[in-house]
């Protein structure tokens, strides 16, 4: 493999400014506060096997000023910042268990960066006493950032992306000693930057191990690559969840669907698609799989013409899997629009908390596998006569209270919107909505049908005991 030197003009001009911004070993670390730190080893893990991008990183810090350290700062590029769709964290301690991340992540408003790398913050539970090291573990994951190239191709060509990333850790601390390991789906590999030392084994690039790097060190590489996994964007997602203390949680979502890589040029042969999809439709994707609740009933699944029939579900005692395929398959920039609808038992979902509230206790996020949503809005209808709505999200989202109206309604339900942008299968955890309900309540819409018979009935008797006809005799 030779080294890779692209045509500056293909590169676009975000790179041209990372690559001017990012000259290697740039910035000299006079950045404050931060030096009391350093990491004595560094391991970075890049998952490009989908179309999300996930990086896992395995730190060990060291205390070397002569206060408690109790944060810990992550830098980002501007790049990176903009795409950044989660960050968890975790301290490891003793010997391995169940991976939880449990430390909290925030960002900072910390500008006078060296290369306008954004920090973040990572509260450590126990502080980090002088000389004493600790091992941290970071999860964050990238959307919308791996780009094609070409960004056209035809039906029957494979899909190549570009990755863009620095094989030295950004960091606001100096770093003794790391290495980055980059997996890509397939061996395909284009071409890749070389640094010095760089390795190359099947479907795994080693960059490092680098030695003493100083703060703010960066060295731009690019990595040119085969990825036909499904580029499945859900560009809007709406959930709508209607509780009803009857015994049931509806479930309503409409799924704005688009295929965000290469865009598909030429003409589309149904023929040799059939005849080989494999081959004749590499980037294309066709089946999509929904992770719903183990005791899930009355599913549909439709678009604009009406209900599709090609969905299968599975279920057993832990879950529901259903499998749903569009009409036709989805090709770079092609978009197909769905609705599914399910039902779950209320007991499942909605509980009492101590305090006497109900609550529903339900996963954000979207139950299609391993897809992006770039805006997803969630609306919980309370049953009518709820009160003090209260939502609680374990991130940042927006929410605010609206109407909604069904038909027997009188005073309308509360419904709590909760909205969120970029949301990835890392935010599938749970959710609570906690409100006040009388279960008095659940009798005006019989109360309110009864009535209406009665009147329907008295008019009737009403009508029969009268005369109308115009005709005197
Ligand atoms: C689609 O299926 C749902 C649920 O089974 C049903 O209520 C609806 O009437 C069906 N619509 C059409 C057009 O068949
Ligand atoms: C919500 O449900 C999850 C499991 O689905 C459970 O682990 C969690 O404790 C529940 N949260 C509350 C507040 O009940």
């Amino acid at each position: 493999m030779e080294k890779y030197s692209p045509p500056l003009a293909i590169l676009g001009r975000t790179t041209l400014l990372f690559l001017l911004f990012f000259s290697p070993l740039s910035a000299l670390g006079s950045f404050s506060s931060s030096s009391d730190l350093r990491i004595l080893s560094a391991e970075k893990r890049v998952d490009l096997t989908s179309s999300i991008v996930r990086v896992y990183l395995t730190l060990k810090v060291e205390n070397l000023g002569t206060s408690h350290a109790s944060e810990f700062l992550l830098a980002f590029s501007p790049t990176e910042a903009e795409h950044l769709a989660i960050i968890k964290a975790s301290s490891v301690e003793g010997k391995r268990k169940k991976k939880a991340y449990t430390l909290s992540v925030s960002s900072t408003d910390l500008v006078d960066t060296p290369n306008g790398a954004r920090l973040f913050s990572v509260s450590l539970i126990s502080p980090l006493k002088t000389g004493d090291t600790a091992s941290i573990e970071v999860l964050y994951v990238l959307t919308n950032l791996l780009e094609p190239f070409p960004a056209e191709i035809s039906q029957a060509e494979s899909q190549l992306v570009f990755y863009r990333d620095s094989a030295i850790l950004l960091s606001p601390y100096h770093v003794v000693e790391q290495m980055m390991y980059v997996r890509t789906p397939t061996n395909k590999i284009e071409s890749f930057t070389r640094v010095n030392p760089t390795d190359r084994a099947g479907t795994e690039l080693k960059y490092g191990h680098f030695h003493d790097q100083p703060p703010y060190s960066f060295s731009p590489i690019i990595i040119h690559f085969e990825n036909n996994n499904p580029f499945a964007v859900i560009e809007e997602l709406v959930r709508e969840v209607e509780i009803s203390h009857w015994g049931s949680l509806q479930m309503k979502e409409y799924y704005k669907l688009k295929h965000a890589g290469a865009r598909h040029k030429g003409v589309f042969s149904r023929l040799e698609y059939q005849a080989r999809p494999s081959v004749n439709g590499a980037s294309s994707f066709k089946q999509l799989l929904a992770k719903l609740p183990p005791r899930v009933h009355s599913v549909y699944y439709r678009d604009e013409i009406g209900n599709i029939s090609s969905s299968h579900l599975r279920t057993d005692y832990s879950q529901s899997e259903l499998e749903i395929e569009p009409r036709y398959p989805l090709f770079g920039g092609w978009k197909a629009t769905f609705v599914i609808g399910y039902s779950l038992p209320l007991e499942d979902f909605v509980f009492e908390s101590p305090a006497g509230q109900h609550y529903l206790n339900l996963s954000f996020g979207c139950p299609l596998i391993e897809t992006q949503v770039d805006s997803l809005t969630i609306k919980v209808m309370l049953p009518e006569g709820s009160k003090s709505p209260r939502a609680a999200v374990p991130f940042s989202a927006d929410h605010h209270l609206e109407k909604t109206y069904s038909y027997l309604d009188v005073v309308g339900r509360t419904t709590v919107v909760i909205r969120k942008m970029n949301v990835v299968p890392e935010h599938n955890i749970p959710f609570q909505v906690y409100y006040n309900f009388s279960p008095v309540f659940m009798l005006a819409e019989p109360l309110m049908l009864i009535t209406a018979y009665f009147m329907l009935f008295s008019a009737c008797i009403a009508y029969l005991h009268t005369d109308l006809s115009l005709v005197k005799t």
